[in-house]
């Protein structure tokens, strides 16, 4: 068997009229940069997620980087993040002269550790003085704990922008990713849970100003056309795209589902196994499984990934290098052993096959195949 780690080609299969009529009223429309199939999208979005506001950009790195800019962030100011996720996050921050403050994971769930982001506020006053915003990240597509992360940022003053990136549609006791914060961040790469035929991204707030802020910022700052309030940005969500996710929204709880359902099977069978560890829930959280990462103990992850690679087996390692040891942050000033859990999951961490059109036989051969790979030394 071949199983990829993602196959995006039986998704379009499924739903392959939708898409090409959605592609066909673009083009035949004549309106390709923002308009009416935009507005409607960012409706749909924030509809969906109970938001306010939701403002289309061209990418999650975008908006990332229009949510810091809207927050007021700038050059020197602190902002605090995880070291366990895509590049994007601290690209932000460090695109806008701000600098990343880095604090360890959870274990088990990969995100932010409240308790280490309370001790590191705690004992750095010039932390305290200078951090003005905090990214949590929904690694994987499950929410970090936000209610004591939200009550350490009310504490000092911090703005929440939830890097909701690969959780769109994930839930932390009952609020939908990116509505917990004051600014919720999308990605819609092809890849992710809702992706789009190209880039694209979007923000979620109920704050008024700062959607008008971000409508200004993602057109060069221009109000009314050719006068400008600020400086911003060419980063506009495309209607193509937006037409094309208008299509998937729908069956993006479904799709989700299947996921669960994928990852529950793959809970089943793998618990027991020694050497591997599944992904555990936290409490009153859902899950959309945007990846199915288990740890792979006893220095075997690259090994077992080889294997599996041998039989077929697509996987793939999110992420390789926490950002603290990226060579482009050296300047930081960090150093191997800084965030031990960061350090630990980056080497035993693999994420297998799922996706909603996934055949159980295929999971089930997933299963075998990893099983027969442990059992065999
Ligand atoms: C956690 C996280 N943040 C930000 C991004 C950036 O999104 P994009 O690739 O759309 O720029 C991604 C995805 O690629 C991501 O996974």
């Amino acid at each position: 068997m071949n199983i990829p780690l993602l196959d995006l080609n039986r998704q379009y299969r499924a739903i392959r009229p939708e898409i090409e009529a959605a592609i066909a009223r673009v083009v035949q429309s004549g309106r390709f940069i923002l308009g009416p199939e935009v507005e409607a999208f960012e409706n749909e979005v924030a509809a969906y997620c109970g938001a306010k506001h939701a403002i289309g950009v061209a990418s999650g790195s975008d908006a990332l980087l229009l949510a810091l800019r809207a927050a007021g962030v700038g050059p020197g100011d602190r902002v605090i993040t995880t070291p366990f996720t895509f590049f994007a996050t601290a690209g932000a921050i460090w695109n806008l002269g701000a600098v990343p403050v880095f604090i360890d994971i959870e274990p088990q769930t990969y995100n932010i550790s409240p308790q280490a982001l309370a001790e590191a506020l705690e004992s750095s006053t010039d932390l305290q003085e200078r951090a003005k915003a905090i990214i949590p990240v929904h690694l994987y597509g499950q929410m970090a704990e936000m209610d004591p992360i939200s009550e350490i940022a009310r504490r000092y003053e911090l703005t929440v922008i939830e890097d909701a990136a690969q959780a769109i549609g994930a839930e932390y006791r009952g609020r939908k990713a990116g509505t917990v914060g004051r600014l919720g961040c999308f990605s819609f790469f092809p890849s992710k849970n809702l992706g789009a035929c190209g880039d694209g991204g979007m923000i979620i707030t109920d704050d008024d100003e700062l959607a008008e802020k971000l409508r200004l910022l993602r057109v060069h700052g221009s109000r009314p056309k050719y006068y400008h309030q600020l400086v911003g940005y060419n980063s506009r969500l495309d209607a193509l795209q937006a037409a094309i996710l208008r299509a998937k929204l729908p069956y993006l709880d479904r799709w989700s589902a299947a996921r669960a359902a994928h990852a529950a099977g793959y809970d089943r069978a793998l618990a027991e196994l020694p050497g591997i560890e599944t992904p555990p829930v936290a409490p009153e959280r859902t899950h959309i499984y945007h990846q199915y990462t288990v740890r792979v103990l006893g220095g075997r992850r690259d090994e077992v990934r080889k294997s599996l690679k041998e039989r077929g087996i697509g996987t793939g390692i999110y992420y390789p290098l926490p950002l603290h040891l990226q060579a482009c942050f050296a300047s930081l000033g960090y150093r191997e052993g800084d965030f031990p859990q960061a350090e630990r999951a980056s080497r035993e961490v693999l994420s297998l096959p799922i996706f909603p059109e996934l055949a159980e036989e295929e999971r089930e051969y997933v299963v075998s195949t990893i099983q027969q790979v442990q059992r065999a030394d």
